[in-house]
């Protein structure tokens, strides 16, 4: 790898697409240090496929640049495909083809020459546990068996950095646990990677930098402890015995200087000063409202970090 790569593996500057009067993408920069892990966190329609499109030279942007280890995604397209590996939203392997057939003819196609593509399948169907389905019809793999497969293809070529796109979407538990290890692995081997997710608990577990994106738009990065930093250190989850005496509770809260959030008859108070701030919480309500008949102390999830940035988005 040249020295670009060394520090910086993914940048992107200012980028812009619209699909017809849908703006997708609407001057998204963030970069991504070599070796690192990326978590691109946005709901439905946010602009992540639109992104991971651009990276993987799939779309061309409208404006704005992107390069990949110094190379720019639209002038050297060839060479950036040759550094980058891809699994897609909806996996890219073909059903009539068994799981080692596929992998090898991607090989092939890749250049990596018949005799060195057999023996690579060989091995990346070992580590994502597809050895003994290997040779079965795709079509006869259950969903997660298939994003396993599109995995393997994507790492056919031992690419310095990786792009997956919902990568546990729709996978059971255990498989998306084997997929995390999978990435975990990858990034400790030195690969970077860019996943694109609408789990939090995801980006939190895998992630070491996150960047949210709402409307085509950054709304908010850093790593996920950063992330939940900023958002307060605890939460306190207060619950009240109905909706209009949790609005009381709101109303008395919001006058004693705090920002409280309701949900039906919850009260959600951030507190940047540790659970010890509690007391003070339930002193403010003490006589003006009714005493909440629950009260639950928590860690911010990136959920909550979430819902607060894009809150009146969309
Ligand atoms: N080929 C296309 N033609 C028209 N509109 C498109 C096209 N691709 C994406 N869009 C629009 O661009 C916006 C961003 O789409 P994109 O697929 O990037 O979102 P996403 O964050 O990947 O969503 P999801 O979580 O549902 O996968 C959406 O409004 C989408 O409808
Ligand atoms: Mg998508």
């Amino acid at each position: 790898m040249g020295s670009a790569m060394s520090d910086t593996a993914v940048e992107v500057d200012g980028l812009r697409k619209a699909f017809g009067t849908v703006l997708a993408l609407d001057g998204l920069s963030f970069r991504v240090p070599a070796g690192s892990v990326l978590g691109l966190l946005g709901p439905n329609g946010s602009g992540k496929t639109t992104t991971v499109s651009i990276l993987s030279t799939a779309l061309r942007p409208d404006a704005g640049r992107a390069t990949i280890g110094g190379l720019d995604v639209v002038a050297d397209a060839a060479r950036v495909r040759r550094v980058i590996g891809f699994a897609g939203q909806f996996a890219a392997v073909d059903p009539n083809l068994t799981g080692r057939e596929n992998l090898t003819l991607i090989g092939r196609l890749s250049r990596l020459g018949r005799a060195r593509a057999r023996v690579r399948a060989g091995e990346l169907l070992g580590s994502f546990g597809l050895t003994a389905a290997a040779d079965r019809l795709v079509r006869t793999y259950s969903g997660g068996m298939r994003r396993r497969l599109d995995l393997a293809a994507a790492l056919l070529h031992r690419p310095p950095v990786l792009f997956l796109d919902e990568p546990t979407t729709g996978l059971d538990p255990e498989s998306r646990f084997a997929l995390w290890d999978s990435v975990r692995d990858l990034s400790l081997s030195g690969t970077t990677v860019l996943l694109t997710t609408q789990y939090l608990e995801e980006a939190d577990t895998l992630a070491d930098q996150v960047v949210i994106i709402a409307a085509g738009k950054v709304a908010g990065t850093g790593t996920p402890a950063q992330l939940k930093a900023r958002h307060g250190t605890v939460l306190f989850d207060l619950g009240f015995a109905g909706p209009s005496i949790a609005e009381t509770a709101c109303s008395v809260l919001a006058a004693g200087g705090y920002q409280p959030d309701r949900d039906g008859a919850g009260v959600r108070v951030r507190s940047a000063a540790g659970s010890a701030a509690l007391t003070g919480v339930l002193r403010a309500l003490e006589g003006r409202a009714p005493d909440p008949v629950s009260v639950a102390v928590r860690e911010p999830t990136l959920d909550d970090v979430f819902r607060s940035l894009t809150e009146g988005e969309g």
